[in-house]
């Protein structure tokens, strides 16, 4: 059979039935029928299960892609701990084995299909940062790609990520050595790629992507002249960018492989918190961002955000709080409306705006003189326009029109 898989043949995920997360038990999520497949986005309160999940659903999509699955591992773990019950390894197998149990995942297609290297598998957990490790030295393609498939972990694909970005420079040079046009041209366009994205996620469409061969290290050249290393990242810039250091290290190795560079390799990848230290804007690009660049990945995120739930097409969004699913309608929902509609808050106004009431209020009440009533109601609403909603705004000065 032909190794590359088309999204029409991939094992993507449909349902996934959850015996336990260690709050709630026994329920079904249930993914929307958007063909091929429809994106997952999991909320709820702190500690409702979404990690839970996310590890669960990785026990099961990891045995997948890398070996046999996880019965066969289960059975595996079973008998190592029958024949061998005094060692300390006892636990961490009865752990493993436990985070398989907690959950049985449904695919629209035979799960064992995702035993190749050909498919895209990550698991990008909330604590990521994207720190590249220094680079000495160029090293040899068959063993480094040998160590990339057997860690796996994104860990460690963002630790190689400026050693596969010399690598790659460093062959560019061979190949111009060489001629090779065809080869030249898909490295120039894989960085290309990498600029592109540097661009969009830092607002700087001049920006570049510098190597300097003195010390085999990149830097980000903004527009403005100034510079910047992957080690000097802001948190939320150094967060994001692991994800695409990840995802696009393990596509490009897929398109290496299948001797493609246009293809866009199936698969399925999750994401605890694709939010985390991002400001408002960028967490409404993230995942539009990364469903264009990875558009036959299926993607289950967890997330505590408005934003990322509110701009992800065909997406089933179920909270694990209320266990419900919402419809399509969230995307492009409002703020507001979310934060009332999805995230159970009473109201579409912040504790910020409850103060600036309880402020406005504590005036009414205690200010006698009229004219030093409104001069004081005016400068409080001055003063907190910034946090205001246009509607509360009105609110207020309707409010103020009123005592007068
Ligand atoms: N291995 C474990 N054994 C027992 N309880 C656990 C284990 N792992 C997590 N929990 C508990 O499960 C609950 C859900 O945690 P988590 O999945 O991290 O929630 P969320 O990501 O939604 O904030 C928490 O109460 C946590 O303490
Ligand atoms: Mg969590």
């Amino acid at each position: 059979m032909n190794p590359m898989r088309t999204p029409e043949d991939f094992p993507y995920i449909t349902n996934i039935h959850v015996n336990d997360c260690y709050t709630y038990q026994n329920f079904d999520i249930l993914l929307n029928d958007d063909k091929p497949f429809s994106h997952l986005v999991l909320t709820g309160r702190n500690g409702s299960g979404k990690s839970t999940i996310l590890s669960s659903l990785d026990s099961h999509l990891f045995r997948y892609y890398s070996s046999t699955g996880p019965s066969e591992h289960i059975h595996q773990l079973e008998g190592l701990t029958k024949a061998n019950p005094k060692t300390p390894n006892i636990s961490r197998w009865k752990a493993e084995i436990q985070q398989i149990k907690n959950i049985a995942i449904g695919f629209n297609n035979e799960p064992s299909l995702l035993n190749s290297k050909y498919i895209t598998y990550s698991f990008l957990k909330s604590s990521r940062q994207s720190k590249p490790e220094k680079v000495t030295t160029v090293t040899q393609e068959i063993e480094f790609l040998e160590q990339l498939n057997q860690e796996n972990s994104s860990e460690f694909f963002v630790k190689q990520f400026k050693q596969y970005l010399v690598n790659k420079k460093v062959n560019q040079a061979f190949d111009i050595l060489d001629n090779n046009k065809e080869k030249i041209a898909e490295t120039e366009r894989f960085f290309q790629l990498i600029t592109n994205s540097l661009q969009r996620i830092l607002e700087d469409s001049a920006l570049e992507l510098v190597f300097m061969k003195e010390n085999f290290d990149f830097e980000i050249q903004l527009s403005s002249g100034q510079r910047i290393t992957f080690d000097h990242l802001s948190d939320g810039f150094s967060a994001l960018v692991s994800i695409l250091m990840d995802l696009f290290m393990r596509v490009d190795i897929i398109r290496k492989e299948v001797k493609d560079f246009s293809y866009n390799p199936c698969g399925i990848v999750l994401i605890d918190e694709p939010e985390t230290h991002l400001h408002l804007k960028l967490q409404y690009e993230v995942m539009p961002l990364l469903t264009s660049l990875f558009p036959n990945i299926q993607f289950v995120v967890a997330t505590h955000s408005p934003a990322v739930v509110s701009s992800l097409q065909k997406a089933t969004i179920f909270d694990l709080t209320t266990k419900t699913t919402e419809s399509e309608r969230v995307v492009g929902s409002s703020f507001s409306e979310l934060m009332v509609s999805h995230f159970g808050l009473e109201n579409e106004y912040s504790n910020i705006a409850d103060d600036i009431f309880e402020q406005i209020n504590h005036i009414v009440k205690t200010e006698a003189n009229p004219q030093k009533r409104k001069e004081r109601l005016q400068e409080a609403l001055t003063e907190n326009e910034a946090y205001l909603s246009p509607a509360m705004q009105l609110e207020l000065e309707s409010m103020i029109l009123e005592i007068q």
